[in-house]
């Protein structure tokens, strides 16, 4: 069990590179398999989610070559089961893109229930909706989503609610549908656009991704070849090293990203009174901290262009630190709040109202065992953690891993006290003797 320790106090200063994005990164593997042959994917970050779409898509049959750390070649032609287990299914949310992938390519996928974060409710019937209206029957089987189809035909989709996952899964399992698909009250998240210039960058024909109707005619799926594609850089590995650098009050260019992808971090930040200079010439942001107290202010996350949920934790380490009340409200999932107990631990005031969290400015934070709960959560210590006086822990770090590459030596690197050790598992030395 492995663990991070961080002595805080020290504002980050320097330079940071940005890696793929890992929401792009784990629609785009599976999307790889609709090819017909070999596909080069550059800029992978180097993250556990990854690990797990390696895992299956060896699992059902793909080749999967390691060219560099952070360069992969995902081979199709040994493809031959439609089924992704439990076992795998369960610890990552994105598994669900390989119902659209194998229902494209086989017209039957039994895809495990996902895991992923715990948000409270996170239903799967807008995925369903949309894989019926192709044609597509599905029961859920022991857990699994066992779907079927003879033929897949375009049709039209209004999503209920607008949704990352069911809009990447439609444009998944439509991409070689008979016929136009519209999807209306589409997502329209940087990942969903990568996705599409992915898909259409191997043939296939979208228009209107990034805008809220996405039309899709299908194309046979003979015509999907293989392409070199590079992934767009992570907006939100990016917002957290934004938020890090003025809750330390320090000043770090973050380098490699979009600034475009980034304005409604940008724009937050320089609300609550850090200066964030965009570099469009260079890809670049910097973030200079302030050294009076930051402003308090309200926000309430929203899906793209709105500000990201993703963001809602470490926003919010921002804020503990800020003069005044603020108001956090999450707008995307029934609760993204089960963390604040680790930031109370800090010494943070928070109270949650429903999907309100009221933060009352204080001082300063001080340093607390912690635990990263989930993949933001674990960021949020991260940045709390930088900031508080003392040492803090935060175990779990499994979590921060599925989502950023090389944390704490990318966090050394802007001069943060930081360190991974591992922690001895009392559970596993028991065992042992
Ligand atoms: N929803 C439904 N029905 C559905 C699908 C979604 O009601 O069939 C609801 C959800 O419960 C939620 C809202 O719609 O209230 C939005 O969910 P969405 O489908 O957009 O989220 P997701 O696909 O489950 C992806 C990211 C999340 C990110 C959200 C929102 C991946 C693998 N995950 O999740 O990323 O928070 O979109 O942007 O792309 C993270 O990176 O930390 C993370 C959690």
């Amino acid at each position: 069990m492995e663990k991070f320790i961080i002595r805080g106090g020290k504002p980050l200063r320097g330079e940071v590179a940005i890696g793929g994005a890992k929401n792009a990164v784990v629609a785009i593997l599976p999307a790889a398999l609709l090819a017909n042959d070999k596909c080069v994917i550059r800029n992978i970050p180097c993250i556990s989610d990854v690990a797990m779409d390696i895992d299956i898509i060896r699992d059902i049959g793909g080749a999967v070559r390691l060219i560099d750390r952070h360069t992969l070649e995902i081979d199709p032609s040994g493809l031959r089961d439609v089924e992704v287990p439990y076992e795998l299914a369960r610890s990552m949310r994105a598994s669900y893109y390989f119902l659209g992938v194998l229902l494209t390519k086989f017209r039957h996928a039994l895809v495990s229930h996902p895991g992923g974060c715990n948000f409270g409710d996170r239903p799967m019937d807008q995925h369903i909706k949309c894989f019926n209206a192709l044609g597509a029957t599905c029961e859920l089987v022991k857990g699994a989503y066992d779907m079927s189809a003879e033929r897949l035909l375009g049709t039209q989709i209004y999503f209920d609610k607008v949704t990352v996952g069911a809009t990447i899964n439609a444009m998944l399992s439509s991409v070689c549908a008979e016929g136009l698909t519209i999807l209306e009250n589409a997502a329209r998240e940087p990942h969903v656009v990568d996705l599409a210039n992915f898909l259409n960058t191997m043939g296939a024909h979208i228009i209107g991704a990034g805008t809220d109707v996405i039309k899709i005619r299908g194309v046979p799926q003979s015509s999907l070849c293989g392409v070199d594609y590079t992934i767009i850089p992570d907006q939100i590995e990016a917002g957290t090293y934004m938020v890090a650098a003025a809750a330390t009050r320090g000043d770090v260019t973050v380098t490699g990203v979009i600034p475009k992808h980034l304005e409604s971090i940008t724009m937050k930040l320089r609300d609550v009174g850090a200066k964030v200079i965009e570099d469009n010439e260079h890809e670049s942001v910097r973030v200079i901290g302030s050294d009076k107290p930051y402003r308090s202010t309200s926000c309430i996350t929203l899906p793209h262009p709105g500000f990201p949920t993703d963001m809602q934790p470490q926003f919010t380490a921002l804020l503990t630190m800020a003069s005044g009340v603020s108001m956090l409200s999450e707008g995307v999932f029934d609760t993204r709040f089960r963390y604040v107990d680790e930031l109370r631990r800090l010494g943070a005031n928070i109270k949650v109202d429903g999907k309100t969290a009221i933060i009352t400015g204080v001082e300063r934070l001080t340093s607390a065992p912690t635990r990263a709960l989930d993949l933001r959560a674990g960021a949020a210590l991260m940045i709390a953690g930088l900031c508080a006086e003392g040492v803090t822990e935060i175990e779990e770090i499994h979590h921060i891993e599925r989502g950023y590459e090389d944390m704490e030596v990318k966090l050394r690197g802007l001069g943060a006290d930081i360190k991974k050790i591992n922690r001895p598992d009392k559970v596993a030395a028991a065992n042992v003797v």
